[in-house]
C-alpha cells in the first residue's frame, strides 16, 4: 500500500532489484512518501536508514518509523552527504542503496513549495532548507547564465527569448510568484501541437538549478557504491534524460566499460578500468503501460541496477 500523497513508481521491480534480505542493512536516499521504504521493510526483517533533504518528509519517516522499531532510521540531508549523514551513526557499509530521483507528489502537489506553474505560490522550488529559491535565480542570474539554463536544463529552444523576456520584466518588477513566471513564458513562447505548457521546460530547468540536482546524482552514486559490499546492490529510478545520462555513465564506468561500449564491438568493452560491479539491467526497465495508466508520471522512468562484485577482475 502506498501512502496517498505519492503513488511510488517502479516500486516491485525496484525492491525486487535491490532484493532486501534478512539482517542486511539498506540505504533509501530519497525517502518521499515511504513507499518505498516500507515495501523494502516488509519484504525482509532489515535494517533500513532513510535520507531526504526536505523536512516535511522526515516528519513522515519519523511516524513511519514507530511501525518498524528499530529498523527505520531517518536522517535529513542531502545524498550528496551520504558518507558524513551514514559516517555519523557508525554506518560504513550496506548490503544495497535505492534511489528515486526527482520531486514527491507531496512536494509537486502543494502550491506554498513553488513547483507548479499549474497553481500559483511563492516562486520556491526548494526541496531542502538550504538553497537559494528559484526567485533569487530568476530576479539576478544575468540573461546569458538564464539563457544557458533554460536550454541545458530544460533542452528550451526558445531559451534566450525567455531569458530576455525575463530580464526586461524584472527590471520594472521581480518576480515572487509561479503563475507571474509562467505568464511571462506563455507571452513570449506558442504552445506547439503537443498540448505541453510552455513553461513546462523552464520550471524543470529552473527546479533542477535550485537543488543543484545533476552534482547531487553524481555525488550519491560515487558515494553510495563506496559504502556497498560484495553482492550489495545499486538500483536507481530516474525521470528525464539528464538524470539518466548520467545514471547510465556511472553504471557503464563501474562495470568497465567504456562511455558508449557495445557488446557488439568488444574492444570497447575492455577499454575501461576493471569492473567493479555487473549491470543487473542492460537496457533501463521501463514502467508498463498499466502502471502509466494508473500514474502518468511513470511514463518518462527508468530504472537501472548494478550488483558488486565478489572479486575485481584482473
Ligand atoms: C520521487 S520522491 C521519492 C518517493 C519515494 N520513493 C516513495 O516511494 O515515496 C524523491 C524524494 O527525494 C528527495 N530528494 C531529491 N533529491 C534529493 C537530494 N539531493 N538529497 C536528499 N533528498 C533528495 C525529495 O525531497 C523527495 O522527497
Amino acid at each position: 500500500m502506498s501512502e496517498p500523497g505519492h503513488i511510488p513508481v517502479l516500486l516491485d521491480e525496484a525492491v525486487a532489484l535491490l532484493n532486501p534480505r534478512a539482517g542486511g542493512l539498506y540505504l533509501d536516499g530519497t525517502f518521499g512518501g515511504g513507499g518505498y521504504a516500507r515495501a523494502i521493510l516488509e519484504r525482509a526483517p532489515c535494517t533500513l536508514w532513510a535520507i531526504d533533504r526536505d523536512p516535511a518528509a522526515i516528519s513522515r519517516g519519523a511516524a513511519l518509523a514507530e511501525n518498524y522499531p528499530g529498523r527505520l532510521h531517518v536522517v535529513e540531508g542531502r545524498i550528496s552527504e551520504i558518507l558524513d549523514l551514514l559516517g555519523a551513526h557508525g554506518v560504513t557499509a550496506l548490503h544495497g542503496a535505492v534511489f528515486d530521483l526527482g520531486v514527491s507528489s507531496y512536494q509537486l502537489d502543494d502550491p506554498s513549495r513553488g513547483f507548479s506553474f499549474r497553481q500559483d505560490g511563492p516562486l520556491d522550488m526548494r526541496m531542502g532548507r538550504a538553497q537559494k529559491t528559484a526567485a533569487d535565480l530568476v530576479n539576478t542570474v544575468s540573461e546569458s547564465e538564464l539563457a544557458d539554463m533554460l536550454f541545458q536544463l530544460g533542452d528550451e529552444k526558445a531559451s534566450r527569448r525567455i531569458a530576455k523576456a525575463i530580464v526586461s520584466r524584472r527590471a520594472s518588477q521581480t518576480f515572487e510568484t509561479t503563475s507571474d513566471l509562467a505568464g511571462v513564458i506563455r507571452s513570449v513562447v506558442r504552445p506547439d501541437k503537443s498540448g505541453i505548457d510552455p513553461a513546462t521546460r523552464s520550471f524543470q530547468a529552473l527546479r533542477i538549478a535550485v537543488n543543484d540536482e545533476l552534482s547531487e546524482i553524481e555525488a550519491a552514486l560515487a558515494q553510495s557504491s563506496q559504502l556497498l559490499i560484495p553482492g550489495g546492490r545499486l538500483v536507481v529510478v530516474s525521470f528525464h534524460s539528464l538524470e539518466d545520462r548520467i545514471v547510465k555513465r556511472f553504471f557503464a564506468a563501474a562495470a568497465g566499460r567504456a562511455p558508449g561500449a557495445s557488446r557488439h564491438d568488444p574492444a570497447s568493452l575492455q577499454a575501461g578500468a576493471a569492473p567493479q560491479f555487473r549491470l543487473l539491467t542492460g537496457s533501463p526497465a521501463a514502467a508498463g503501460a498499466a502502471e502509466v495508466k494508473r500514474n502518468p508520471r511513470a511514463r518518462s522512468a527508468k530504472l537501472r541496477a548494478m550488483e558488486r562484485l565478489s572479486r575485481v577482475a584482473a
